[in-house]
């Protein structure tokens, strides 16, 4: 692929159109406000530039990484695009919205993918103009250091389709899980029901918040407690994928955790608004119960 476009210039899109640059692909990184965009190209800049100070890239190679990225507000570049990555919030009706106006500009061959974390892909196809090139590519935060993505085809998807994107992904130097289109396909299948029991065990008063996490830390050797994740994924996100898990199975075990439902009322979302499970006003985040 030569030239891709992410619509969505949030903390995924931002993370894609990242590793996407650094291996050599030219990125339109759109969003509905210019300066929404180019505000995400600046913090690209500031992550990369943490690569170097690290010696972890070159600075010739993070400036060519960064020129590769363009900040834009329409569609019609995208036109130039081999594949549309739509990275929005995990709002069926938007993504809908975005699937409709990208599929004006869709090159007659291009892919248009879908970074849902839980969306049905076949259900989506349909606000698609092709099914046939229509899939989902599930990456996984922070996109530049984490080594899966799942490839997730619809019912109409072609094999052409699922090749060419999972060679895309793989030339991002990521390791492919492939996923029938079923609910949270594979991985947020299993990480949704855990943060969704974690804030029930939090709700039912068995452990505060510091050692539920210190004890799926330690106890499990997770990099992070899953009231941690919670909060770096976003309540709001984790909230959405478990109510895709309720509504699509009609299980009662995926029944949303009160308290996250609560926390998300409140708009506590974790730490893009600075208070989540914990607070991230201060240096250090601190356990807020
Ligand atoms: N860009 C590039 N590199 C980055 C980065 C970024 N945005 N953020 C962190 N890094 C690198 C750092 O440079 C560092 O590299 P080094 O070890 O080679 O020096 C390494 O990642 C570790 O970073 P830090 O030292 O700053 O911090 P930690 O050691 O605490 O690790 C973490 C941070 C990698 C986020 C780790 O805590 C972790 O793996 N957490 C779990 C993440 C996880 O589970 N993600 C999946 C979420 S679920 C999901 O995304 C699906 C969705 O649909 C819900």
């Amino acid at each position: 692929m030569q030239r891709i476009a992410v619509i969505g210039a949030g903390q995924m899109g931002s993370g894609i159109a990242q590793t996407v640059a650094q291996h050599g692909i030219d990125v339109l990184l759109a969003d509905v406000d210019l300066a929404v965009a180019e505000k995400a190209v600046s913090g690209i800049e500031r992550s990369l530039g943490k690569l170097v100070a690290k010696d972890k890239i070159a600075q010739a190679d993070a400036d060519a990484a960064l020129a590769r990225i363009s900040p834009v507000a329409d569609y019609a570049p995208m036109a130039e695009a081999d594949l549309i990555i739509e990275a929005a919030t995990e709002r069926e009706a938007v993504k809908q919205a975005i699937f409709e106006q990208a599929g004006k500009v869709l090159a007659a061959d291009a892919i248009l993918a879908s970074n849902t974390s839980s969306i049905p892909i076949t259900r989506m196809a349909n606000h698609a103009p092709d099914p046939a090139r229509f899939i989902g590519l599930h990456f996984f935060n922070p996109v530049p250091v984490m080594g899966l993505i799942e490839v997730i085809p619809g019912l109409a998807t072609s094999e052409d389709t699922v090749a060419r994107t999972r060679a895309f992904a793989e030339s991002l130097g990521k390791e492919v899980v492939l996923s029938q289109d079923e609910p949270g396909f594979v991985v947020n299948r299993i990480l949704l029901p855990m943060i969704n029991e974690a804030a029930t065990v939090l709700g039912q008063g068995t452990a505060g918040i510091a050692d539920i996490d210190k004890g799926c830390r330690l106890g499990l050797n997770h990099p992070m407690g899953p009231l941690q994740l919670a909060d770096f994924v976003g309540l709001d996100t984790c909230l959405e994928i478990v109510k895709v898990l309720h509504d699509t199975t009609g299980d009662p075990r995926y029944r949303p955790a009160p308290l996250l439902v609560k926390y998300v009322e409140a708009g506590w979302l974790g730490r893009k608004t600075g208070r989540g499970f914990y607070d991230y006003s201060g240096e250090e985040p601190v356990p807020t119960r």
